[in-house]
């Protein structure tokens, strides 16, 4: 049966973006940053934490005065977040609500394969009718023998990771662009006592950012070119729809271009790009004097060594930056604008942090040495692998020439054992690696760039680029995947199956 991302494929075409021209949009900076709650287990014993999630359509505000209707996790778009702590296993049972099937994926989980959201895994909704097709997705019928579930599905994730940024989402068989755009998304923090002994900004100066762009149709709905799988008879992909899907509203944790006030203090701010598409150049404007505004104390697997000071940071999609900023560093009643210097128009603009003048005392700083972190060594390398990462002739988007097709892999590691990989492409690529964190050995054939320390999980590639990394296979056999984290490209078949066996 081939894959059904294969079947739909089409045509030539620019990255589209979808434009929400028929709805007034809101000035920016006027409606408040919120932060997703903290999702509170159900139960708790000496080794795990128990919570459940419910899929579900939801009425949202996200323009002011104007009603959009989401799936969520949970009823909230970004969903709760899961905080978990490093060595305790979280046991999340999922509840589909929707009207589609999902998969769930722990993006950065260090997870068991049976948990770890592979496509073809699919939670049927509540009362699915097993001998209903799939919407938009011939053959599923099929695949859908294997880990396929009706209602709920508990996932384990057992905790055996350190602390670190992570992000929970939709990953269903072709139609991880359009679950993610209508809101299935959340934060997942694993914190453990090496990071909870630091200084480091905590409580309410520790802000998770998630950035996405989304755009709305007339009658306030999210707006996506394609591929809508309520209704199989929408036809096939668009020429937007095939380079990756851009808004023209920037949401940050859900909210259109917020404003966050903050006091004269450093913030802990964790930044997700859980766009589908879009690249971002994020910069503070004013700069405080001296520059260095961005002190990047972690990536994607967690706390770096030492802490990296940025003017700028590119955020590719799937990619996390923990960065410490000092708003003391301003005169009080400062605006500080964060803005993409990518963007253009509004997409330029991001949100807003305004500097109170009330005194307070900030205990926090930036320690010298963050965290261990043991560095892959190349000499262990046994095996060293290529991925070309190419749009195929017309047809969709290929790894070493292939379209994804589930249950067929394109590297089997061995357990234990550490490997270099070597991604390359033709144009930008969002490289994301399924179980284990690797490390950046270089870029280009040169040192590793400025954005690429610490333990990464997805790693941006532009045109023409060649990133080594070294990753080693530990804890779970089983197949995992290797994909581009354009959600469109992903959904057009840039996606592989390697087996660590
Ligand atoms: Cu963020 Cu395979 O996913
Ligand atoms: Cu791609």
């Amino acid at each position: 049966v081939a894959a059904p991302s294969a079947v739909r494929l089409l045509a030539e075409g620019r990255p589209g973006q979808v434009l929400s021209s028929e709805l007034e949009l809101p000035p920016p900076f006027q409606v408040p940053l919120p932060v997703p709650p903290v999702l509170k287990p159900v139960g708790s014993d000496g080794t795990s934490d128990y919570y459940e999630i419910t899929q579900q359509v939801a009425q949202l505000e996200i323009l002011p005065g104007v009603r959009t209707e989401a799936w969520t996790y949970g009823g909230s778009f970004p969903g709760p977040t899961v905080a978990t702590r490093s060595g305790r296993a979280a046991v999340i049972r999922h509840r589909n609500q929707l009207p589609v099937p999902s998969v769930v994926h722990l993006h950065g989980g260090h997870t068991p394969a049976d948990s770890d959201g592979y496509p073809m895994d699919l939670l049927l909704p509540v009362g699915w009718d097993g001998a209903r097709s799939i919407p938009g997705m011939p053959g599923m019928e099929h695949h859908a023998a294997g880990r396929c579930v009706t209602g709920e599905r508990t996932n384990t994730y057992p905790g055996h990771q350190r602390a670190a940024t992570l992000w929970y989402h939709d990953h269903r068989m072709g139609f991880t662009g359009p679950g993610v755009w209508r809101g299935l998304v959340g934060f997942h923090l694993v914190h453990d006592d090496e990071e909870a002994a630091l200084p480091l900004p905590q409580g309410d100066r520790d802000v998770p950012l998630m950035l996405a762009d989304r755009s709305f149709a007339a009658d306030g709905s999210f707006a996506y070119p394609a591929a809508d799988p309520t209704d199989p008879a929408v036809p096939g992909v668009t020429d937007d729809y095939m380079n990756g899907v851009l808004g023209d509203v920037i949401l940050v944790n859900g909210a259109p271009w917020p404003r966050l006030d903050v006091d004269r203090a450093r913030y802990r701010l964790r930044l997700l790009n859980a766009s589908n598409a879009r690249l971002y150049r994020l910069e503070l404007d004013p700069q405080p004097s001296g520059g260095d505004a961005l002190v990047q104390i972690g990536s994607d697997g967690g706390l770096l060594e030492a802490p990296v000071t940025h003017d700028t940071l590119e955020l590719s999609p799937a990619e996390r930056f923990d960065v410490v900023v000092d708003f003391s560093r301003y005169e009080p009643g400062t605006s500080v604008c964060l803005l993409n210097t990518l963007g253009t128009g509004r997409t330029a603009e991001v949100m807003r942090f305004d500097v109170s003048s009330r005194r307070v005392t900030d205990d926090a700083t930036v320690p010298e040495r963050l965290a261990a972190v043991e560095r892959l060594d190349p000499d262990a390398v046994v095996a060293t692998r290529d991925f070309t990462f190419r749009r195929s002739r017309g047809d969709g988007w290929t790894i070493n020439g292939e379209l994804f097709e589930p249950g067929r892999d394109l590297a089997r590691p061995a357990l234990g054992s550490t490997e270099l990989w070597r991604f390359s492409s033709d144009l930008h690529h969002s490289v994301h690696v399924h179980l284990n964190h690797f490390q950046v050995l270089a870029r280009n054939g040169d040192d590793p760039g400025p954005y690429d320390a610490g333990w990464k999980d997805t790693v941006g590639l532009r045109p023409a680029e060649a990133v080594e990394v070294l990753v080693r296979f530990t804890d779970y056999a089983g197949t995992y995947l290797l994909h581009c984290h354009n959600l469109e490209h992903e959904d057009m078949a840039m996606m592989a199956d390697f087996v660590v066996e």
